[in-house]
Order: structure tokens, then C-alpha cells, then sequence
């Protein structure tokens, strides 16, 4: 197994993962994905649209409306979602298991003014499953809390190809996503940050 470039509160961060190649080849599978399975952006249990737009891949989507956070076998507009990307399921097998693959792959964008406040991943089953992050196009600001709301927190920057594996202690702690760096990475041509979480949901 590949050591992590950095351990912070149980956050395995890998940086740079993917290469220039792996991301090009990455961001190809996912531009299929949206093709049938177009980015929107979902309301908040409390009546606010989301400033990132997102889409899933896999059996289950992740979605959140008025009814709340939950996980969906369908796009909003009817269809199933596209299979997970090949490039993510590598990485997958490569950090987390060969035995089990993920059920859903959330696909978050955010553009310039976009950003995701301090939450805990819990709407899954089984939290003995790690929880796969990829980043992909502009820097992004992670922030890591604790396993209940408040206290101190650390931050620090996530550049395209790292991944950081969630799992453990990581698993319930609070994150979020506080600003890109836009136009920092020429990866995405109208700039802007994407972020693959592989999840297991059963
Ligand atoms: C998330 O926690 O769902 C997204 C984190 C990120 O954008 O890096
Ligand atoms: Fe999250």
C-alpha cells in the first residue's frame, strides 16, 4: 500500500495521485457522465439552492431537497445515473479494496464563488467504508474538524490529482470546502474546482 503524503486527524491525503495524464483521462469519463446525467443544484433541507452543482455516477446519487439528504437510484430528470468512471474506480481498488467497489460516485463543481460549509458524510449504512475524495481543476481550501460541531479546526489546500481518503477516525469528522483558487490550474478550460467523492452506501 502507497503511504499518504500527509495524515491530518485521520484525513490520508495522497497528493498528487493522478498525474497530468490520469486527470486529463479522468476529466474525459466524467464530461460522459454529464453528458447524460447534467449538473444541478440541489436545495438544502432548509430551502437554499447549493452554490456547487453537482451529479453522481454509480447506483445510488446522492440528493438533498426540502425532504432532506438522502440517496437516489434516479436523476431528478428520470434517467439512471451513468456508470462510475474507470479512472475513479482505479484509484478506488488502488486505496481502498479490490472486494468491494463504491455505489456511488458524487461529482461536485464549483465555480469561482462556490464553496461547502462544515457537514459530516453520514447518510450511508456502513461507516467502516472509507469515504474517497478526488480533486480535480482549480485549488481548493479543506478545512477538518472534529467529530461534533465546533472546535478547532485545520485547513489546507487541495491541488488537482490528490486524494485524500476519509475512513477511521476521519470517517465522521466534520469538513467542508471554504474557496477555490480560481484559475489556478489549467486543466479546466473556464477554470473552476471538481470533486469526486466514491462512496459505499449499503
Ligand atoms: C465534500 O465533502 O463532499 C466535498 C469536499 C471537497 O470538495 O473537497
Ligand atoms: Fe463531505
Amino acid at each position: 500500500m502507497t503511504e499518504p503524503t500527509l495524515n491530518i486527524r485521520g484525513f490520508q491525503i495522497f497528493k498528487g495521485s493522478l498525474d497530468g495524464q490520469g486527470q486529463a483521462d479522468l476529466l474525459a469519463e466524467l464530461r460522459e457522465v454529464v453528458a447524460q446525467a447534467p449538473l444541478f443544484s440541489p436545495m438544502t433541507p432548509y430551502g437554499r439552492p447549493m452554490s456547487v452543482q453537482m451529479t453522481s455516477a454509480g447506483k445510488y446519487g446522492w440528493y438533498s431537497d426540502r425532504k432532506g439528504y438522502r440517496y437516489e437510484q434516479k436523476h431528478p430528470e428520470g434517467q439512471s445515473w451513468p456508470p462510475i468512471p474507470r479512472g475513479a474506480l482505479a484509484l478506488w481498488q488502488g486505496l481502498v479494496s479490490t472486494e468491494r467497489m463504491p455505489d456511488c460516485c458524487l461529482i461536485n463543481y464549483y465555480s469561482d464563488k462556490a464553496r461547502m460549509g462544515l457537514h459530516q458524510d453520514r447518510d450511508e449504512a456502513d461507516f467502516s467504508w472509507p469515504v474517497l475524495s478526488v480533486s480535480l481543476g482549480d485549488e481548493g481550501l479543506f478545512r477538518i474538524g472534529n467529530t461534533t460541531r465546533g472546535g478547532k479546526t485545520e485547513s489546507l489546500w487541495l491541488q488537482s490529482g490528490d486524494v485524500v481518503v476519509m475512513g477511521g477516525e476521519a470517517r465522521l469528522r466534520y469538513h467542508g470546502l471554504d474557496r477555490i483558487r480560481h484559475g489556478s490550474s489549467t486543466l479546466l478550460t473556464k477554470g473552476g474546482r471538481i470533486n469526486l467523492t466514491m462512496r459505499v452506501v449499503d
